[in-house]
């Protein structure tokens, strides 16, 4: 293992569910101590992805490298030693945590994993309920007892039990109380900026990934439209998807917000298990041409930003889905168009 070496080193990741094509070749790249937020609508195969970092499912092919191994086909077995390389956290924290389990018990489990001894283990359990902003004592309730905030910080201060390089964290906060999601999310960045694991961030929180992110991999219908660093996705987005999503994600400032075209996404996400030929985003995109449907767009790298659109120029230069719409908007029956709020494309 090298200091340059990437945490993770996902190489053409396949997932199918029989002919559900959840995941249909995702190669990403997290460097050491980086967030990278993995952001799409609701089915396009993000928690899917996640899923298989950790080896909860068995890649149909593919190869996942954390630090330099390959855990994309090893047994169960022969995973163990890696399972501490990495931690998962998922979006609902009572579903995941065991309800006959004392907190103690399952923020102990990783050292007791590891042979531990029970008087280090209450130490380490202690230290670690401390880190995530809860009391010692609460080791010795039941995650029932505890608050949805509360319970995510039980599920955090196990995740980074291990000291992972890297975690995964899905939807993190997206169960809770919106009264407690910014505190949940303070406590991660915070945590993150301490102990400097680095972090795929699952999320359709456009806010929290401007806040956390290093950088954006932007996901469509099970593959990866654009990757780049947080700021020049957000100052200049250059898949027509990216676009659609940033231009219906609300903004903090009401003027800007009434200066905005809005960009809906008119129809349904495509179903997985019959995606579109070409590009897959052709039956949505407001810019679509004939190319697209005959034509799969490579994902091409303009210095560190990768994209895949037939419309980039070769130096690079975004098409502009808003200004297309701009120039339609005096159509009244445009179904592109419209100044109804939206979240950015969430379908359930
Ligand atoms: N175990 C499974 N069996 C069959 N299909 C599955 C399974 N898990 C996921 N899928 C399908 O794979 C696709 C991607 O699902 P996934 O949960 O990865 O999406 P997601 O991006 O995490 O969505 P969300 O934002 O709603 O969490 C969806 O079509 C989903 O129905
Ligand atoms: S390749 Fe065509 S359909 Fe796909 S995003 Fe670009 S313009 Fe739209
Ligand atoms: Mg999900």
């Amino acid at each position: 293992m090298t200091a340059a070496e990437p945490v993770l080193e996902i190489v053409d990741l396949v997932m199918h569910f029989g002919p559900v094509r959840a995941v249909d070749g995702v190669s990403l790249t997290v460097a050491r101590g980086e967030v990278t937020a993995l952001v799409g609508e609701s089915g396009s195969g993000k928690s899917t992805v996640g899923r298989c970092i950790v080896r909860l499912l068995d890649p149909t092919s593919g190869t996942i490298r954390l630090s330099g191994t390959d855990i994309s086909r090893l047994s169960r077995r022969a995973m163990r030693p890696h399972r501490r390389a990495v931690s998962i956290v998922f979006q609902d924290p009572g579903g995941s945590l065991d309800p006959r389990m004392l907190v103690g018990e399952v923020v102990g489990e990783p050292p007791r994993l590891q042979g531990v001894s029970p008087r280090d283990r209450r130490i380490r359990v202690a230290e670690g309920l401390t880190r995530v902003g809860l009391r010692p004592e609460v080791a010795s309730r039941y995650p029932h007892e505890l608050s949805g905030g509360q319970r995510q910080r039980v599920s955090i201060a196990r995740a980074l039990m291990s000291e992972p390089g890297l975690l995964v964290a899905d939807e993190p906060t997206s169960a809770l109380d919106v009264s407690v999601q910014a505190s949940v999310l303070n406590l991660l960045a915070d945590l993150q900026r301490d102990l400097g694991f680095a972090c795929l961030f699952i999320t359709h929180d456009l806010s929290a990934v401007e806040y956390l992110a290093d950088t954006i991999a932007v996901m469509y219908l099970g593959q990866i439209v654009e990757h780049g660093t947080r700021e020049r996705v957000f100052a200049r987005p250059a898949h027509p998807y990216t676009q659609s999503l940033l231009a219906a994600a609300p903004v903090a400032d009401p003027g800007r917000q009434r200066a905005r075209t809005r960009v809906l996404l008119g129809n349904d996400l495509p179903a997985a298990i019959d995606p579109p030929s070409g590009c897959r985003f052709q039956t949505r995109c407001p810019l679509a041409v004939d190319r697209c449907a005959s034509e799969v767009p490579a994902l091409r790298d303009f210095g560190g930003h990768t994209v895949a659109c037939h419309l980039v120029a070769d130096d690079g230069t975004p098409p502009d889905v808003r200004a297309a719409v701009r120039e339609d908007q005096d159509r009244p029956s445009d179904a592109l168009t419209s100044d109804a709020p939206s979240s950015p494309g969430r379908t359930s």
